[in-house]
């Protein structure tokens, strides 16, 4: 499988596109997914992909209050009437991934985790600071996400994970888009030597995501076809891709 691209996502203006309406759609044609199915992971592909898929299930589900009082705030302050809506939405689809991999996981007894060192750092920073900080955050691990579940896709045999991984890059590429379309409305107004600086602090949070996640399950990668030269140009187009919906606020043709 090659890479998902963000304008794949058909969204030709993103000033008239209806999230509501998008959402909505989305959570009512859902690719059907069989739990019934046990036979399909070898030991072999388990014990592969147990780690990383531990972490992206606890990474997914969030409860989002500290996220909703900052859109609570931003939708207010910018008159972006539907930005709560939006954002519950977008909320509960990230939920809805968490529970989907932990419904898999329970076929193969892989039993969940409750913290994380890597996803508590991520927690921490977003609730740090602002709207800005978790959004970037956010996007940061969502365009990571699209490169693993490619990576999971590749790497495995079983076609619930497979179609599982289908839904996950559908979801995943419009997320991407959603959140870099709130940082060219936070950013348009700006001083533009500070949205330099943003994208500067972008990119290096994306390059250090990159060695660090790749690092620890570079077993998954490997095996998912993402040596880590393809991850890392996979993740840095990306970026260039979400950068340029931040600064012109329109998808690259
Ligand atoms: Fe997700
Ligand atoms: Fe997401």
């Amino acid at each position: 499988m090659d890479r998902v691209k963000l304008k794949e996502t058909k969204i030709d203006n993103l000033d008239e596109f209806n999230w509501i309406k998008y959402f909505k759609y989305n959570n009512e044609h859902l690719l059907k997914l069989n739990f019934d199915i046990n036979t399909e992971l070898s030991e072999e592909e388990k014990k592969l992909i147990t780690p990383s898929i531990k972490a992206f299930q606890i990474g997914e589900g969030s409860e989002g209050k500290h996220l909703i009082k900052v859109v609570e705030k931003f939708s207010v302050k910018s008159n972006y009437n539907d930005y709560i809506e939006i954002m519950k939405w977008f909320i509960k689809e990230e939920n809805r991934h968490s529970q989907t991999l932990k419904k898999y996981m329970e076929i193969y007894n892989i039993k969940p985790v409750k913290k994380l060192w890597i996803d508590n750092i991520f927690r921490i920073l977003r609730k740090m600071m602002g709207l800005e900080c978790e959004i970037i955050i956010l996007v940061t691990a969502e365009m990571i996400a699209l490169s693993y579940y490619t990576a999971l896709s590749n790497a495995t045999k079983s076609v619930l994970l497979k179609t599982i991984c289908k839904q996950m890059l559908n979801d995943e590429l419009k997320h991407v888009v959603l959140q870099s379309d709130t940082l060219h409305r936070i950013s348009k107004n700006r001083n533009k030597i500070i949205n330099k600086l943003v994208r500067k602090i972008r990119t290096i949070v994306m390059n250090i995501t990159v060695f660090v996640v790749w690092h620890k399950y570079k077993e998954l990668f490997i095996k998912g076809d993402y040596q880590y030269k393809k991850f890392k140009k996979h993740s840095l187009e990306y970026l260039k891709e979400s950068i340029n919906i931040e600064t012109f606020g329109i998808l690259e043709s």
